[in-house]
């Protein structure tokens, strides 16, 4: 996996953070994201759906729901570990959907149950800067080299200028 931190992202920058790997995934259908309370796991989401057709204003937090379901371009599953009590449970909620080749998981709070998905995604850690900004470790298959380009482009700051 490729590491990279990005420091200082604001809501601007993060919604192209998520333009730039929804527009890169290259099959990679599993997105972790991993971060404490409020630190913008859901809002990532929301920007990410924006690049599938489906509205930010469509997109919830599925802490009570555990997954939330979104028909676009693609079929995304939202998926939040944060209330769930075992894995079997877990195992239950996303039985038949993870059968969808063709969707895309974004889990928040992937951390919580670290060995249950066994195939390989992004994973997204966001931590809590300041009230306006947020400081991410992205970590990326080593198979997906264009999106790694990408992201150290953005990192250097000239992909940022970009508004969107
Ligand atoms: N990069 C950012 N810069 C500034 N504010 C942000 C950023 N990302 C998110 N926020 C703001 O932080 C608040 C919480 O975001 P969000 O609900 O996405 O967090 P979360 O990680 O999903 O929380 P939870 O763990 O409760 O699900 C929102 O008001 C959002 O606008
Ligand atoms: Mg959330």
């Amino acid at each position: 996996m490729a590491e990279i931190y990005i420091n200082d992202v604001s809501l601007e920058k993060l919604r192209y953070l998520s333009s730039t790997i929804a527009n890169n995934l290259n099959k990679c259908r599993f997105i972790f994201l991993n971060g404490d309370l409020g630190t913008g796991k859901t809002t990532f989401v929301k920007f990410f759906c924006e690049n599938f057709g489906i509205s930010a204003e469509d997109v919830s937090s599925p802490t009570f729901t555990v997954v939330n379901v979104y028909s676009g371009v693609k079929t995304i599953y939202h998926v939040d570990l944060y209330r769930l009590n075992d894995i079997e449970e877990l195992f239950y909620v996303l039985e038949g959907q993870l059968e969808d080749e063709e969707g895309i998981f974004l889990i928040e709070w992937a951390n919580i149950f670290p060995d249950y998905f066994i195939e390989k995604g992004i994973e997204i850690e966001l931590k809590h800067k300041n009230n306006d900004k947020r400081d991410l470790i992205i970590k990326i298959p080593e198979n997906n080299q264009k999106l790694i380009n990408e992201l150290r482009r953005c990192k250097d700051g000239e992909k940022f200028e970009t508004k969107i």
